[in-house]
């Protein structure tokens, strides 16, 4: 069933300048020169395109439309319009660093979509509005620091999700919670800090574990002692403390006598450890003051001892005879006393 069409009319043709030069793909009706098309697929991958103006002209049937291995760097907000019958969009292996909102708006019957390997640093939280049909989205190798609060929300039929590979630290809890069909996460390969900031996310996730999800791994990058550790093998007990820096807001942070303000040192500990830890720093310090008391002690002795020595010897310098005279003279009276 797979004949490529591959013939335009003539004046229709678009134009593509050779590999190396930077590749251009236009408007037109019927299959866009640099793509293969079937029935109901269009094959763009690897033409060393490097922009693309839009691509109405694709035949109304086409379902997958694949753009793998270009050099696309941007997209126009129209670049998709009247594309509504797609059900598959490749664009990974690209050079994609920022999506207009709305690109993706006419979309609704999209069900797989990969953004893989590309330079995405920021989604607009509108990004996939449109998009009612997802099933499958692939976000991995991007620069992604945040998945933004309101990307997900339409997606209750998404099952498959891909972040692997970013540059993700923390994610929302309410940002992934209309997932409600998800069955796939890949998490991997992302700088995780677990603190605080990943507690509510982590429920989540156990949740989502929990009711037969797969989730590929979430090792933590910080802090120190948890790194190279999945976040689910961390006991939720190490999360308590956080319990104490939220109020019933979340907001508004409240130290109890124990904490001092330095976070950082303390963020990751339980009050157990940490009172441990402070038992054995006063210990050691008490320790350090008597030895240094024992040092001055013994050298003050050391000291005086010699002083003491020295001035004994110049004693007897100073009066030899006398003091010879009279330890000689001694012995001589005990011995004649002995005779006599
Ligand atoms: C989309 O289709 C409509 C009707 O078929 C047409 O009028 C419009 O120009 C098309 N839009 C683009 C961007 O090609
Ligand atoms: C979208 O999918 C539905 C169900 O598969 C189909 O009936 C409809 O025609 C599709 N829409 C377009 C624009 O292809
Ligand atoms: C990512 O894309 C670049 C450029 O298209 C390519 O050279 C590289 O091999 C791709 N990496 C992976 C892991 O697919």
């Amino acid at each position: 069933t797979l004949h490529p069409v591959r013939s335009p009319p003539p004046t229709h043709r678009l134009s593509i300048k050779p590999r190396g030069g930077r590749g251009q793909l236009q408007s037109c009706a019927g299959c866009p020169s640099a793509c293969v098309c079937s029935s109901s697929e269009a094959d763009c991958g690897g033409r060393g395109l490097a922009t693309l103006s839009t691509l109405s002209s694709l035949p109304p049937a086409t379902t997958t439309l694949l753009l793998p291995n270009n050099r696309l760097s941007s997209l126009p907000t129209a670049a998709f319009t009247n594309l509504s019958s797609l059900q598959r969009l490749d664009l990974s292996n690209n050079y994609l660093d920022n999506l207009p909102a709305g690109l993706f708006a006419e979309l609704t019957n999209l069900s797989h979509l990969s953004l893989r390997n590309n330079s995405l640093t920021a989604l607009d939280r509108d990004l996939l509005q449109g998009l009612g049909s997802l099933r499958r989205l692939d976000l991995s190798l991007n620069g992604l620091g945040a998945v933004p609060l309101g990307l997900l929300e339409q997606q209750q039929g998404l099952t498959w999700l891909s972040l692997a590979g970013n540059r993700l630290q923390a994610l929302e809890r309410a940002a992934f919670e209309p997932l409600v069909n998800l069955q796939h996460l890949e998490l991997g390969s992302n700088p995780w800090e677990c603190d605080c900031n990943l507690r509510d996310f982590k429920h989540w996730m156990e949740w989502l574990i929990y009711r037969g999800g797969y989730v590929d791994a979430m090792e933590c990058t910080l802090p120190k002692d948890l790194r190279g550790r999945d976040i689910r093998s961390v006991p939720v007990e190490m999360f308590n403390y956080c319990l104490q820096l939220e109020d019933e807001n979340g907001t508004a942070v409240v130290r109890t006598e124990t904490e001092v303000p330095d976070c950082v040192r303390q963020r990751y500990r339980p009050v157990s450890v940490r009172r441990a830890i402070g038992t054995v720093v006063i210990a050691g310090v008490v320790c350090g003051i008597v030895c240094i008391m024992m040092v001055a002690a013994a050298a003050y002795g050391c000291i005086y001892a010699s002083l003491m020595a020295k001035y004994q010897r110049e004693l007897k310098k100073r009066q030899p005879l006398m003091g010879d005279a009279e330890a000689e003279a001694d012995p001589e009276e005990k011995q004649i006393s002995s005779v006599a």
